[in-house]
């Protein structure tokens, strides 16, 4: 398997945290770690498998370093690139819109041609709404380090089981 690009934004240092925590269970594999803001046009090229970590905040929105970059992000190709997604948010604060930043990012890289891997059971957690549910599933891993942080772990370990046989 060739090698990874892990990028995330993270605002209060949750999602760098289990970005760390992901690089580190994956030590067999090339696995490069970015905030969002580094990663120019050109980097993309460079890989063939990414792994995008996002928080959720406002009310639904995507965190600021995501939300400063979407612009660039809205307008990649990814069209062959695999693509895995862990979101972290606050199921009983913010029940009504629960990991949104993921569907959010969902949405722009399956626009932009990527096939996304790591769908995730919607099992163990209490919330009303979010859109990074499709079809009863989330549409990557889902955290919350506010409510659930002994989870964490484990969570991570069985995402990786699932998602590192479909890289290429
Ligand atoms: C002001 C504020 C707004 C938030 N809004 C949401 C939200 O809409 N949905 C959600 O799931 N979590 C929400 N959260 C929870 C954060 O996403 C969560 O604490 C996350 O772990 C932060 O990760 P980070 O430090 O990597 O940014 C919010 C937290 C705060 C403090």
């Amino acid at each position: 398997m060739s090698k990874i690009a892990l990028v995330y934004g993270s605002s209060t240092g949750n999602t760098e945290k289990v970005a760390v925590s992901i690089q580190n269970t994956l030590s067999d594999h090339q696995v490069d770690l970015y905030n969002v803001q580094e990663c120019g046009v050109d980097f993309y090229g460079e890989y063939n498998n990414f792994i995008f970590g996002v928080s959720t905040w406002g009310e639904g929105d995507l965190q600021d370093d995501w939300d400063s970059y979407e612009n660039k992000f809205s307008k990649l190709d990814l069209t062959g690139k695999r693509v895995a997604l862990f979101g972290l948010g606050d199921q009983e604060e913010y029940s009504d819109n629960y990991l949104d930043a993921m569907g959010t990012v969902y949405d722009i890289v399956t626009k932009n041609g990527a096939t996304v891997i790591g769908v995730w059971e919607n099992i163990g957690y209490e919330f009303d709404e979010s859109t990074a549910l499709r079809d009863g599933k989330f549409v990557g891993l889902a955290l919350d380090e506010d409510n659930q942080s002994k989870l964490t772990d484990g969570r991570i370990t069985m995402w990786l089981e699932q998602i590192i046989p479909s890289f290429q």
